[in-house]
């Protein structure tokens, strides 16, 4: 049975946290001279430091409850605090699966905290005779799995994934920032099953507010009662909760989008098939491909002329690009501009 307290780094157990006017006092209506705020204006304010709205909605959306919801500024807000509750800046390891999100490292690299890289295998899977292997370094505090994975697309192995939350008794972070373009089940579903099991998941891709910043983590209450312990007391700004609280009304309009983003996706892969300079398309469950071209840096270089902007991954998957799926006539302008360019 995994003892969670055994987990947290001890500076982070015995901290005191600030509590903020707002924690002493949870009503809205009254006269409000407690946190040194104007009286006058729209904004004048602070927001709600647990972002309780939100997460009644999101707990119903979900199937959990408030206190297993926790909201960041952004999921790399979440990935962040992770390694701060979990690993000994100089001391504990995290381990990620390479090619990968690359704010685990940076994160980790910020903390002062060490990263182990497994490769993933030829098909992009976890390797997990590998894992277990390093898994014997006691150091590796926290564990990052990405899926479906940014660069590569694809869903890793749910069977692989639950593997590791069996055998492994740290912290398992899966980052589910692309699951809404996936036909695969979200792990907050097996959220009862796993107590050191922590999904991240985000607004910024499939709900459409990446400038909003909002990223959001599922855990057992007691791992994120330590996210709220450790957070900026106001992370969530009054207009982002607002924000998400509007798109999830609007539930529909998600739908219709996310409709138009499948069916461009097939779209382009047809067409990507056609053209001479597209050695490979890896196959993707989120809202972007993984192209291997013929000369990489030279397409990226020729769409950014023509003001496409697409991202060259070539540094981790050998001779790739990541092309975003856009809107219909973006992607007719990048079909066009790569048909030229043959
Ligand atoms: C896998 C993955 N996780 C997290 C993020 C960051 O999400 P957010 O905008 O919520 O910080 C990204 C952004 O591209 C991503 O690809």
């Amino acid at each position: 049975m995994i003892d969670i307290k055994q987990l947290v780094r001890a500076n982070i157990l015995e901290l005191k946290s600030y509590t903020s006017a707002r924690d002493e006092f949870f009503g809205e209506e009254g006269v409000f001279l407690d946190a040194n705020e104007n009286p006058f204006g729209i904004l004048n304010r602070y927001p709600d430091p647990y972002q309780r709205k939100l997460k009644e909605q999101l707990a119903r959306l979900k199937d959990v409850q408030p206190q297993n919801i926790f909201i960041g500024n952004g999921s790399d807000e979440v990935i962040d605090l992770a390694l701060r509750i979990f690993c000994n800046p100089g001391v504990d390891k995290a381990l990620i699966f390479t090619p990968t999100y690359g704010m685990y490292a940076v994160s980790a690299a910020v903390n002062a905290i060490e990263v182990l890289e497994v490769p993933l295998t030829q098909e992009f899977q976890i390797d997990v005779k590998k894992v277990e292997e390093v898994l014997a370094d006691s150091s590796i505090k926290l564990i990052f799995i990405c899926s479906p994975n940014n660069p590569t697309g694809n869903v890793l192995r749910r069977s692989d994934i639950e593997t590791i939350l069996e055998r492994f008794k740290g912290i398992v972070l899966i980052d589910e920032a692309y699951i809404d373009f996936s036909q695969e089940i979200s792990l907050i579903s097996a959220l009862d099953r796993y107590k050191n099991l922590i999904v991240s998941q985000t607004f910024s891709k499939a709900w459409g507010l990446a400038g909003a910043r909002l990223g959001t983590a599922y855990a057992n209450e007691e791992i994120i009662a330590l996210f709220n312990k450790i957070k900026p007391p106001y992370n969530v700004s009054t207009l982002n909760q607002q924000a998400a609280i509007d798109v999830l009304n609007e539930q529909s309009v998600f739908e219709e989008n996310l409709r138009v983003i499948q069916s461009e996706k097939q779209r382009l892969i047809d067409e990507l098939q056609g053209i001479e300079t597209v050695l490979k398309i890896y196959p993707s469950d989120a809202n972007f491909l993984l192209v291997e071209m013929n000369d990489a840096e030279r397409t990226y270089n020729a769409l950014v002329e023509r003001q496409i902007i697409t991202r060259n991954r070539s540094t981790q998957v050998a001779n790739c690009i990541r092309i975003t799926i856009g809107a219909p006539t973006e992607n007719n302008e990048l079909i066009n501009a790569l048909k030229e360019l043959v």
